[in-house]
């Protein structure tokens, strides 16, 4: 006890003292950004915070769709080392939020005016219970196709406009002796294109009602059964070793012209973009075929967690450099991903890029902006790993019908609830 009171009360002393003095100038900061081209987006931050004296501590957790970093994020926040920051998408912002360990950025986004220039499908996930929780780092977007031109010129292919001409498409590849999609065979990554395929085969409405609502009657419907049928249609164009390959291989295979086509979140853009290619010469972007003029979405937040006082000058750092102007150009520039700010200038974006911000504004006003079940902003993480486990069940055979895919679907929906 005494101990105790006495640690305390030395404590209360040095920050009495020395509040500023003792800051510590360093932000931690967990993150699944381990690919060529999401390291070099990294550093455009950590350059930034080092300009203005922060030292960056790196805490990397290999694996898209940062499955392993939630797992290792709990482990810290269960010993109570939080980090300054997390990656972290939508719903799992949620989580943490109504754990009561998020900090309070609220003071930051007023003085800096967060409300107005920052999304309001955002502003649902970074605020919660009045308090900003988090810095919107980027907007992704799922429903796109990276296309490799030369192999492209090679068959004599032109931009699919539905399903139907993609099938077209990926059987010229085929007949040509390429590998026609790139896929890497883990459970996010086909969850990942399985998201584009409902919105592609159902429509907007169709993939709200049921990826966003969770309807049941949608989840279960011949429309859903049409889905996992034309995802078994996709999966007989990959190559045998697709199982457990990394996204950004499957990108690297597009890249080398190994293969025609990858089915990817824009962040594959930066694997492009990482390795000097350009678009329109290298590479072709296209939305999905049949999913033009709808963007499904995620962002990457960094999550603030509540750090002990000498840790929160470097946070407030960390969440200003965040969302200035210039750092959400030259970030996303790297990353592939938009803007989470809406008034930042297109100047700097390639083609694609500045595609990407068109379509976002497009789909914002017109309602047909969607959360992307499949990497966070559709359910809550719990579903979310139910339908990737689904899907990949599906894919990989253990699911063998599209009619049990559905049944399996509602019922570990349902139980995840
Ligand atoms: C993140 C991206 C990341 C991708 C692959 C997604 O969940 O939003 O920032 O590049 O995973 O690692």
């Amino acid at each position: 006890m005494l101990r105790k009171l006495l640690i305390g009360t030395a404590l209360a002393t040095s920050f009495a003292f020395s509040a500023h003095a003792a800051d510590v100038k360093e932000v931690q900061m967990l993150h699944w950004w381990t690919s060529g081209g999401e390291a070099a987006a990294l550093n455009v931050l950590k350059q930034d915070l080092a300009k203005e004296g922060y030292a960056w501590k790196d805490v990397p957790v290999a694996g898209g769709g940062g499955d392993a970093a939630m797992t290792a994020l709990k482990a810290m926040v269960a010993a109570g080392n939080y980090p300054t920051a997390s990656q972290m998408l939508g719903y799992t912002v949620l989580d943490y939020a109504a754990a009561g360990v998020m900090g309070d950025l609220t003071e930051t986004a007023k003085k800096e005016g967060w409300d107005k220039s920052v999304p309001a499908a955002l502003q649902k996930f970074s605020v919660y219970d009045g308090k900003w929780v988090a810095a919107p780092v980027n907007v992704h977007s799922v429903n796109w196709l990276w296309i490799n031109k030369a192999v492209m010129d090679k068959i004599g292919g032109t931009e699919p406009k539905t399903f139907d001409d993609f099938v077209a498409l990926l059987d010229k590849a085929k007949a040509a002796g390429v590998t026609p999609l790139a896929l890497g065979g883990q459970n996010w990554q086909e969850a990942t294109m399985f998201d584009s395929v409902v919105l592609s085969t159902g429509g907007p409405e169709f993939y709200k009602k049921a990826m966003n609502d969770l309807d049941e009657e949608s989840l279960k419907s011949d429309t859903m059964k049409k889905s996992f049928d034309n995802l078994a249609k996709l999966v007989t164009y990959v190559d045998p070793n697709f199982s457990g390959r990394d996204w950004n291989l499957a990108t690297a295979m597009v890249i080398k012209g190994d293969a025609l086509v990858q089915v990817m979140g824009d962040w594959a853009k930066g694997e492009f973009h990482a390795a000097n290619k350009t678009p329109g010469t290298d590479f072709l972007c296209y939305r999905f075929p049949g999913t033009d003029g709808s963007v499904i979405y995620n962002s990457d937040m960094f999550g603030m967690f509540n750090v002990p006082e000498d840790r929160k000058a470097a946070q407030v750092a960390l969440a200003t450099a965040t969302l200035s102007k210039s750092f959400q150009s030259a970030f996303n520039v790297v990353k592939g991903s938009v803007p989470a700010r809406t008034d930042v200038p297109d100047t700097d974006f390639d083609a694609c890029g500045k595609k990407g911000i068109a379509d976002l504004k497009k789909a914002n006003e017109g309602g047909t902006l969607f959360g992307s079940l499949a990497q966070g902003y559709g359910a809550p993480p719990a579903v979310a790993n139910a339908y990737k486990d689904v899907v990949s069940k599906f894919v990989h055979g253990q699911i063998k019908t599209s009619d049990e895919a559905v049944t399996e679907l509602v019922k570990a929906i349902d139980d995840a609830k």
